[in-house]
């Protein structure tokens, strides 16, 4: 044990060296010697465990007794604790960008191309962002729909932000119009983990604000969103729906890229999936963040960047994303 380990880190040395190894270990006098004389004097039992050990010992104080003598002799570098840098290097696996990020980042250069700049802002939010300015009312029901976790209660209440909207006030209050720029970030909600449903996830959000922008506007660019992202032909319909940040609100779905409208169960069968929520900015909101409306109008959209890989890639089931699984995560390629 002591004496395995001084024979390990030997690192040999000239023909002294090598020689007073020897005399120290395996000499008529040696350390060997000694342990053999004092082993003949054992327990029979004692024998049968010992012998084992100190065969082994002995072998590894030859061998590398031959090691060292040889390279004395042949004159070649001493052995150190430093690694042997001609040996040939372990190769690294290369990681691969995860996929969410891959779409995040499909998402943000098709909205740059149409002049959109990215902005961001803190994950963890005042109910003004979040909420009160978005025209949520307080103790409005509508609060409801989006499961808040809370970190701090009163006056002011603090919370994990439930959306990425809280980038649009920021942006409005801190800047003038006109405003074009998509807003990429993780949200929460506290909602139980499922393969449908998970206490974070991922958007995109998008807000122009400007003089004259329209409904048209809105379904273009979008339209032309869905071009790019999910290839040419694919349809889109658009269903009243109801956020208090928008009005006139609708949900847009696109028709099924997987079955190709022929119904899977990714569109549950109806050929169309919902893949955003968008609307024109309630004038309340603009004018909680200073913004003129009488001038400005604009178009704000939001969707989850979890449901637009899931349809990509059929993927069912959202914790997979979480997991830091490496059989999953190695399926989307080695792109950096
Ligand atoms: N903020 C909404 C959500 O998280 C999405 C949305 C954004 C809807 C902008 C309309 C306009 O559900």
């Amino acid at each position: 044990n002591q004496y395995t380990e001084e024979i390990n880190v030997f690192p040999g040395g000239d023909a002294a060296a090598v020689e007073a190894f020897r005399i120290k270990y395996l000499g008529t006098r040696g350390l060997i010697k000694d342990l053999f004389d004092e082993f003949k004097s054992a327990t029979p039992e004692e024998k049968r465990s010992l012998g084992k050990v100190l065969n082994e010992f002995k072998k590894l104080a030859e061998e590398k007794y031959q090691a060292v003598k040889e390279r004395s002799e042949t004159g070649g570098p001493a052995q150190t604790d430093l690694p042997d840098l001609t040996l040939p290097g372990e190769s690294l696996v290369e990681g691969a960008r995860h996929p969410l990020q891959l779409v995040r980042k499909e998402i943000v250069e098709i909205f740059k191309k149409l002049g959109f700049t990215v902005a961001e802002g803190p994950e963890i939010e005042d109910d003004w962002h979040n909420f009160t300015a978005l025209n949520f009312p307080l103790e409005h029901p509508a609060r409801d729909m989006q499961d808040t976790f809370f970190i701090r209660k009163g006056g002011n209440d603090i919370a994990l932000r439930t959306h990425t909207s809280s980038v649009q006030v920021r942006m409005m209050e801190s800047g003038k119009p006109p405003f074009r720029a998509i807003m990429p970030g993780r949200v929460y909600r506290n909602e139980a983990i499922s393969a449908r449903a998970h206490c974070f996830f991922h958007q995109v959000e998008g807000l122009y604000v400007d003089e004259n922008v329209s409904f048209a506007d809105l379904k273009q660019t979008l339209y032309y969103f869905v071009q790019e992202l999910y290839g040419e032909g694919t349809k889109v319909r658009f269903r009243p729906s109801y956020f208090p940040f928008t009005e006139p609100s609708a949900e847009m779905d696109v028709s099924c890229s997987i079955c190709k409208g022929a119904g899977c169960q990714m569109c549950k069968y109806s050929g169309w999936v919902e893949i955003l929520g968008c609307g024109m900015v309630d004038p309340n909101v603009l004018e909680n963040c200073g913004i003129d409306s009488n001038v400005y109008t604009g178009f704000a959209f939001g969707m989850g960047i979890e449901r637009i890989t899931n349809l990509k890639y059929e993927i069912r089931d959202l914790r997979l994303f979480s997991e830091n699984d490496v059989r999953f995560l190695k399926q989307f390629g080695t792109e950096i």
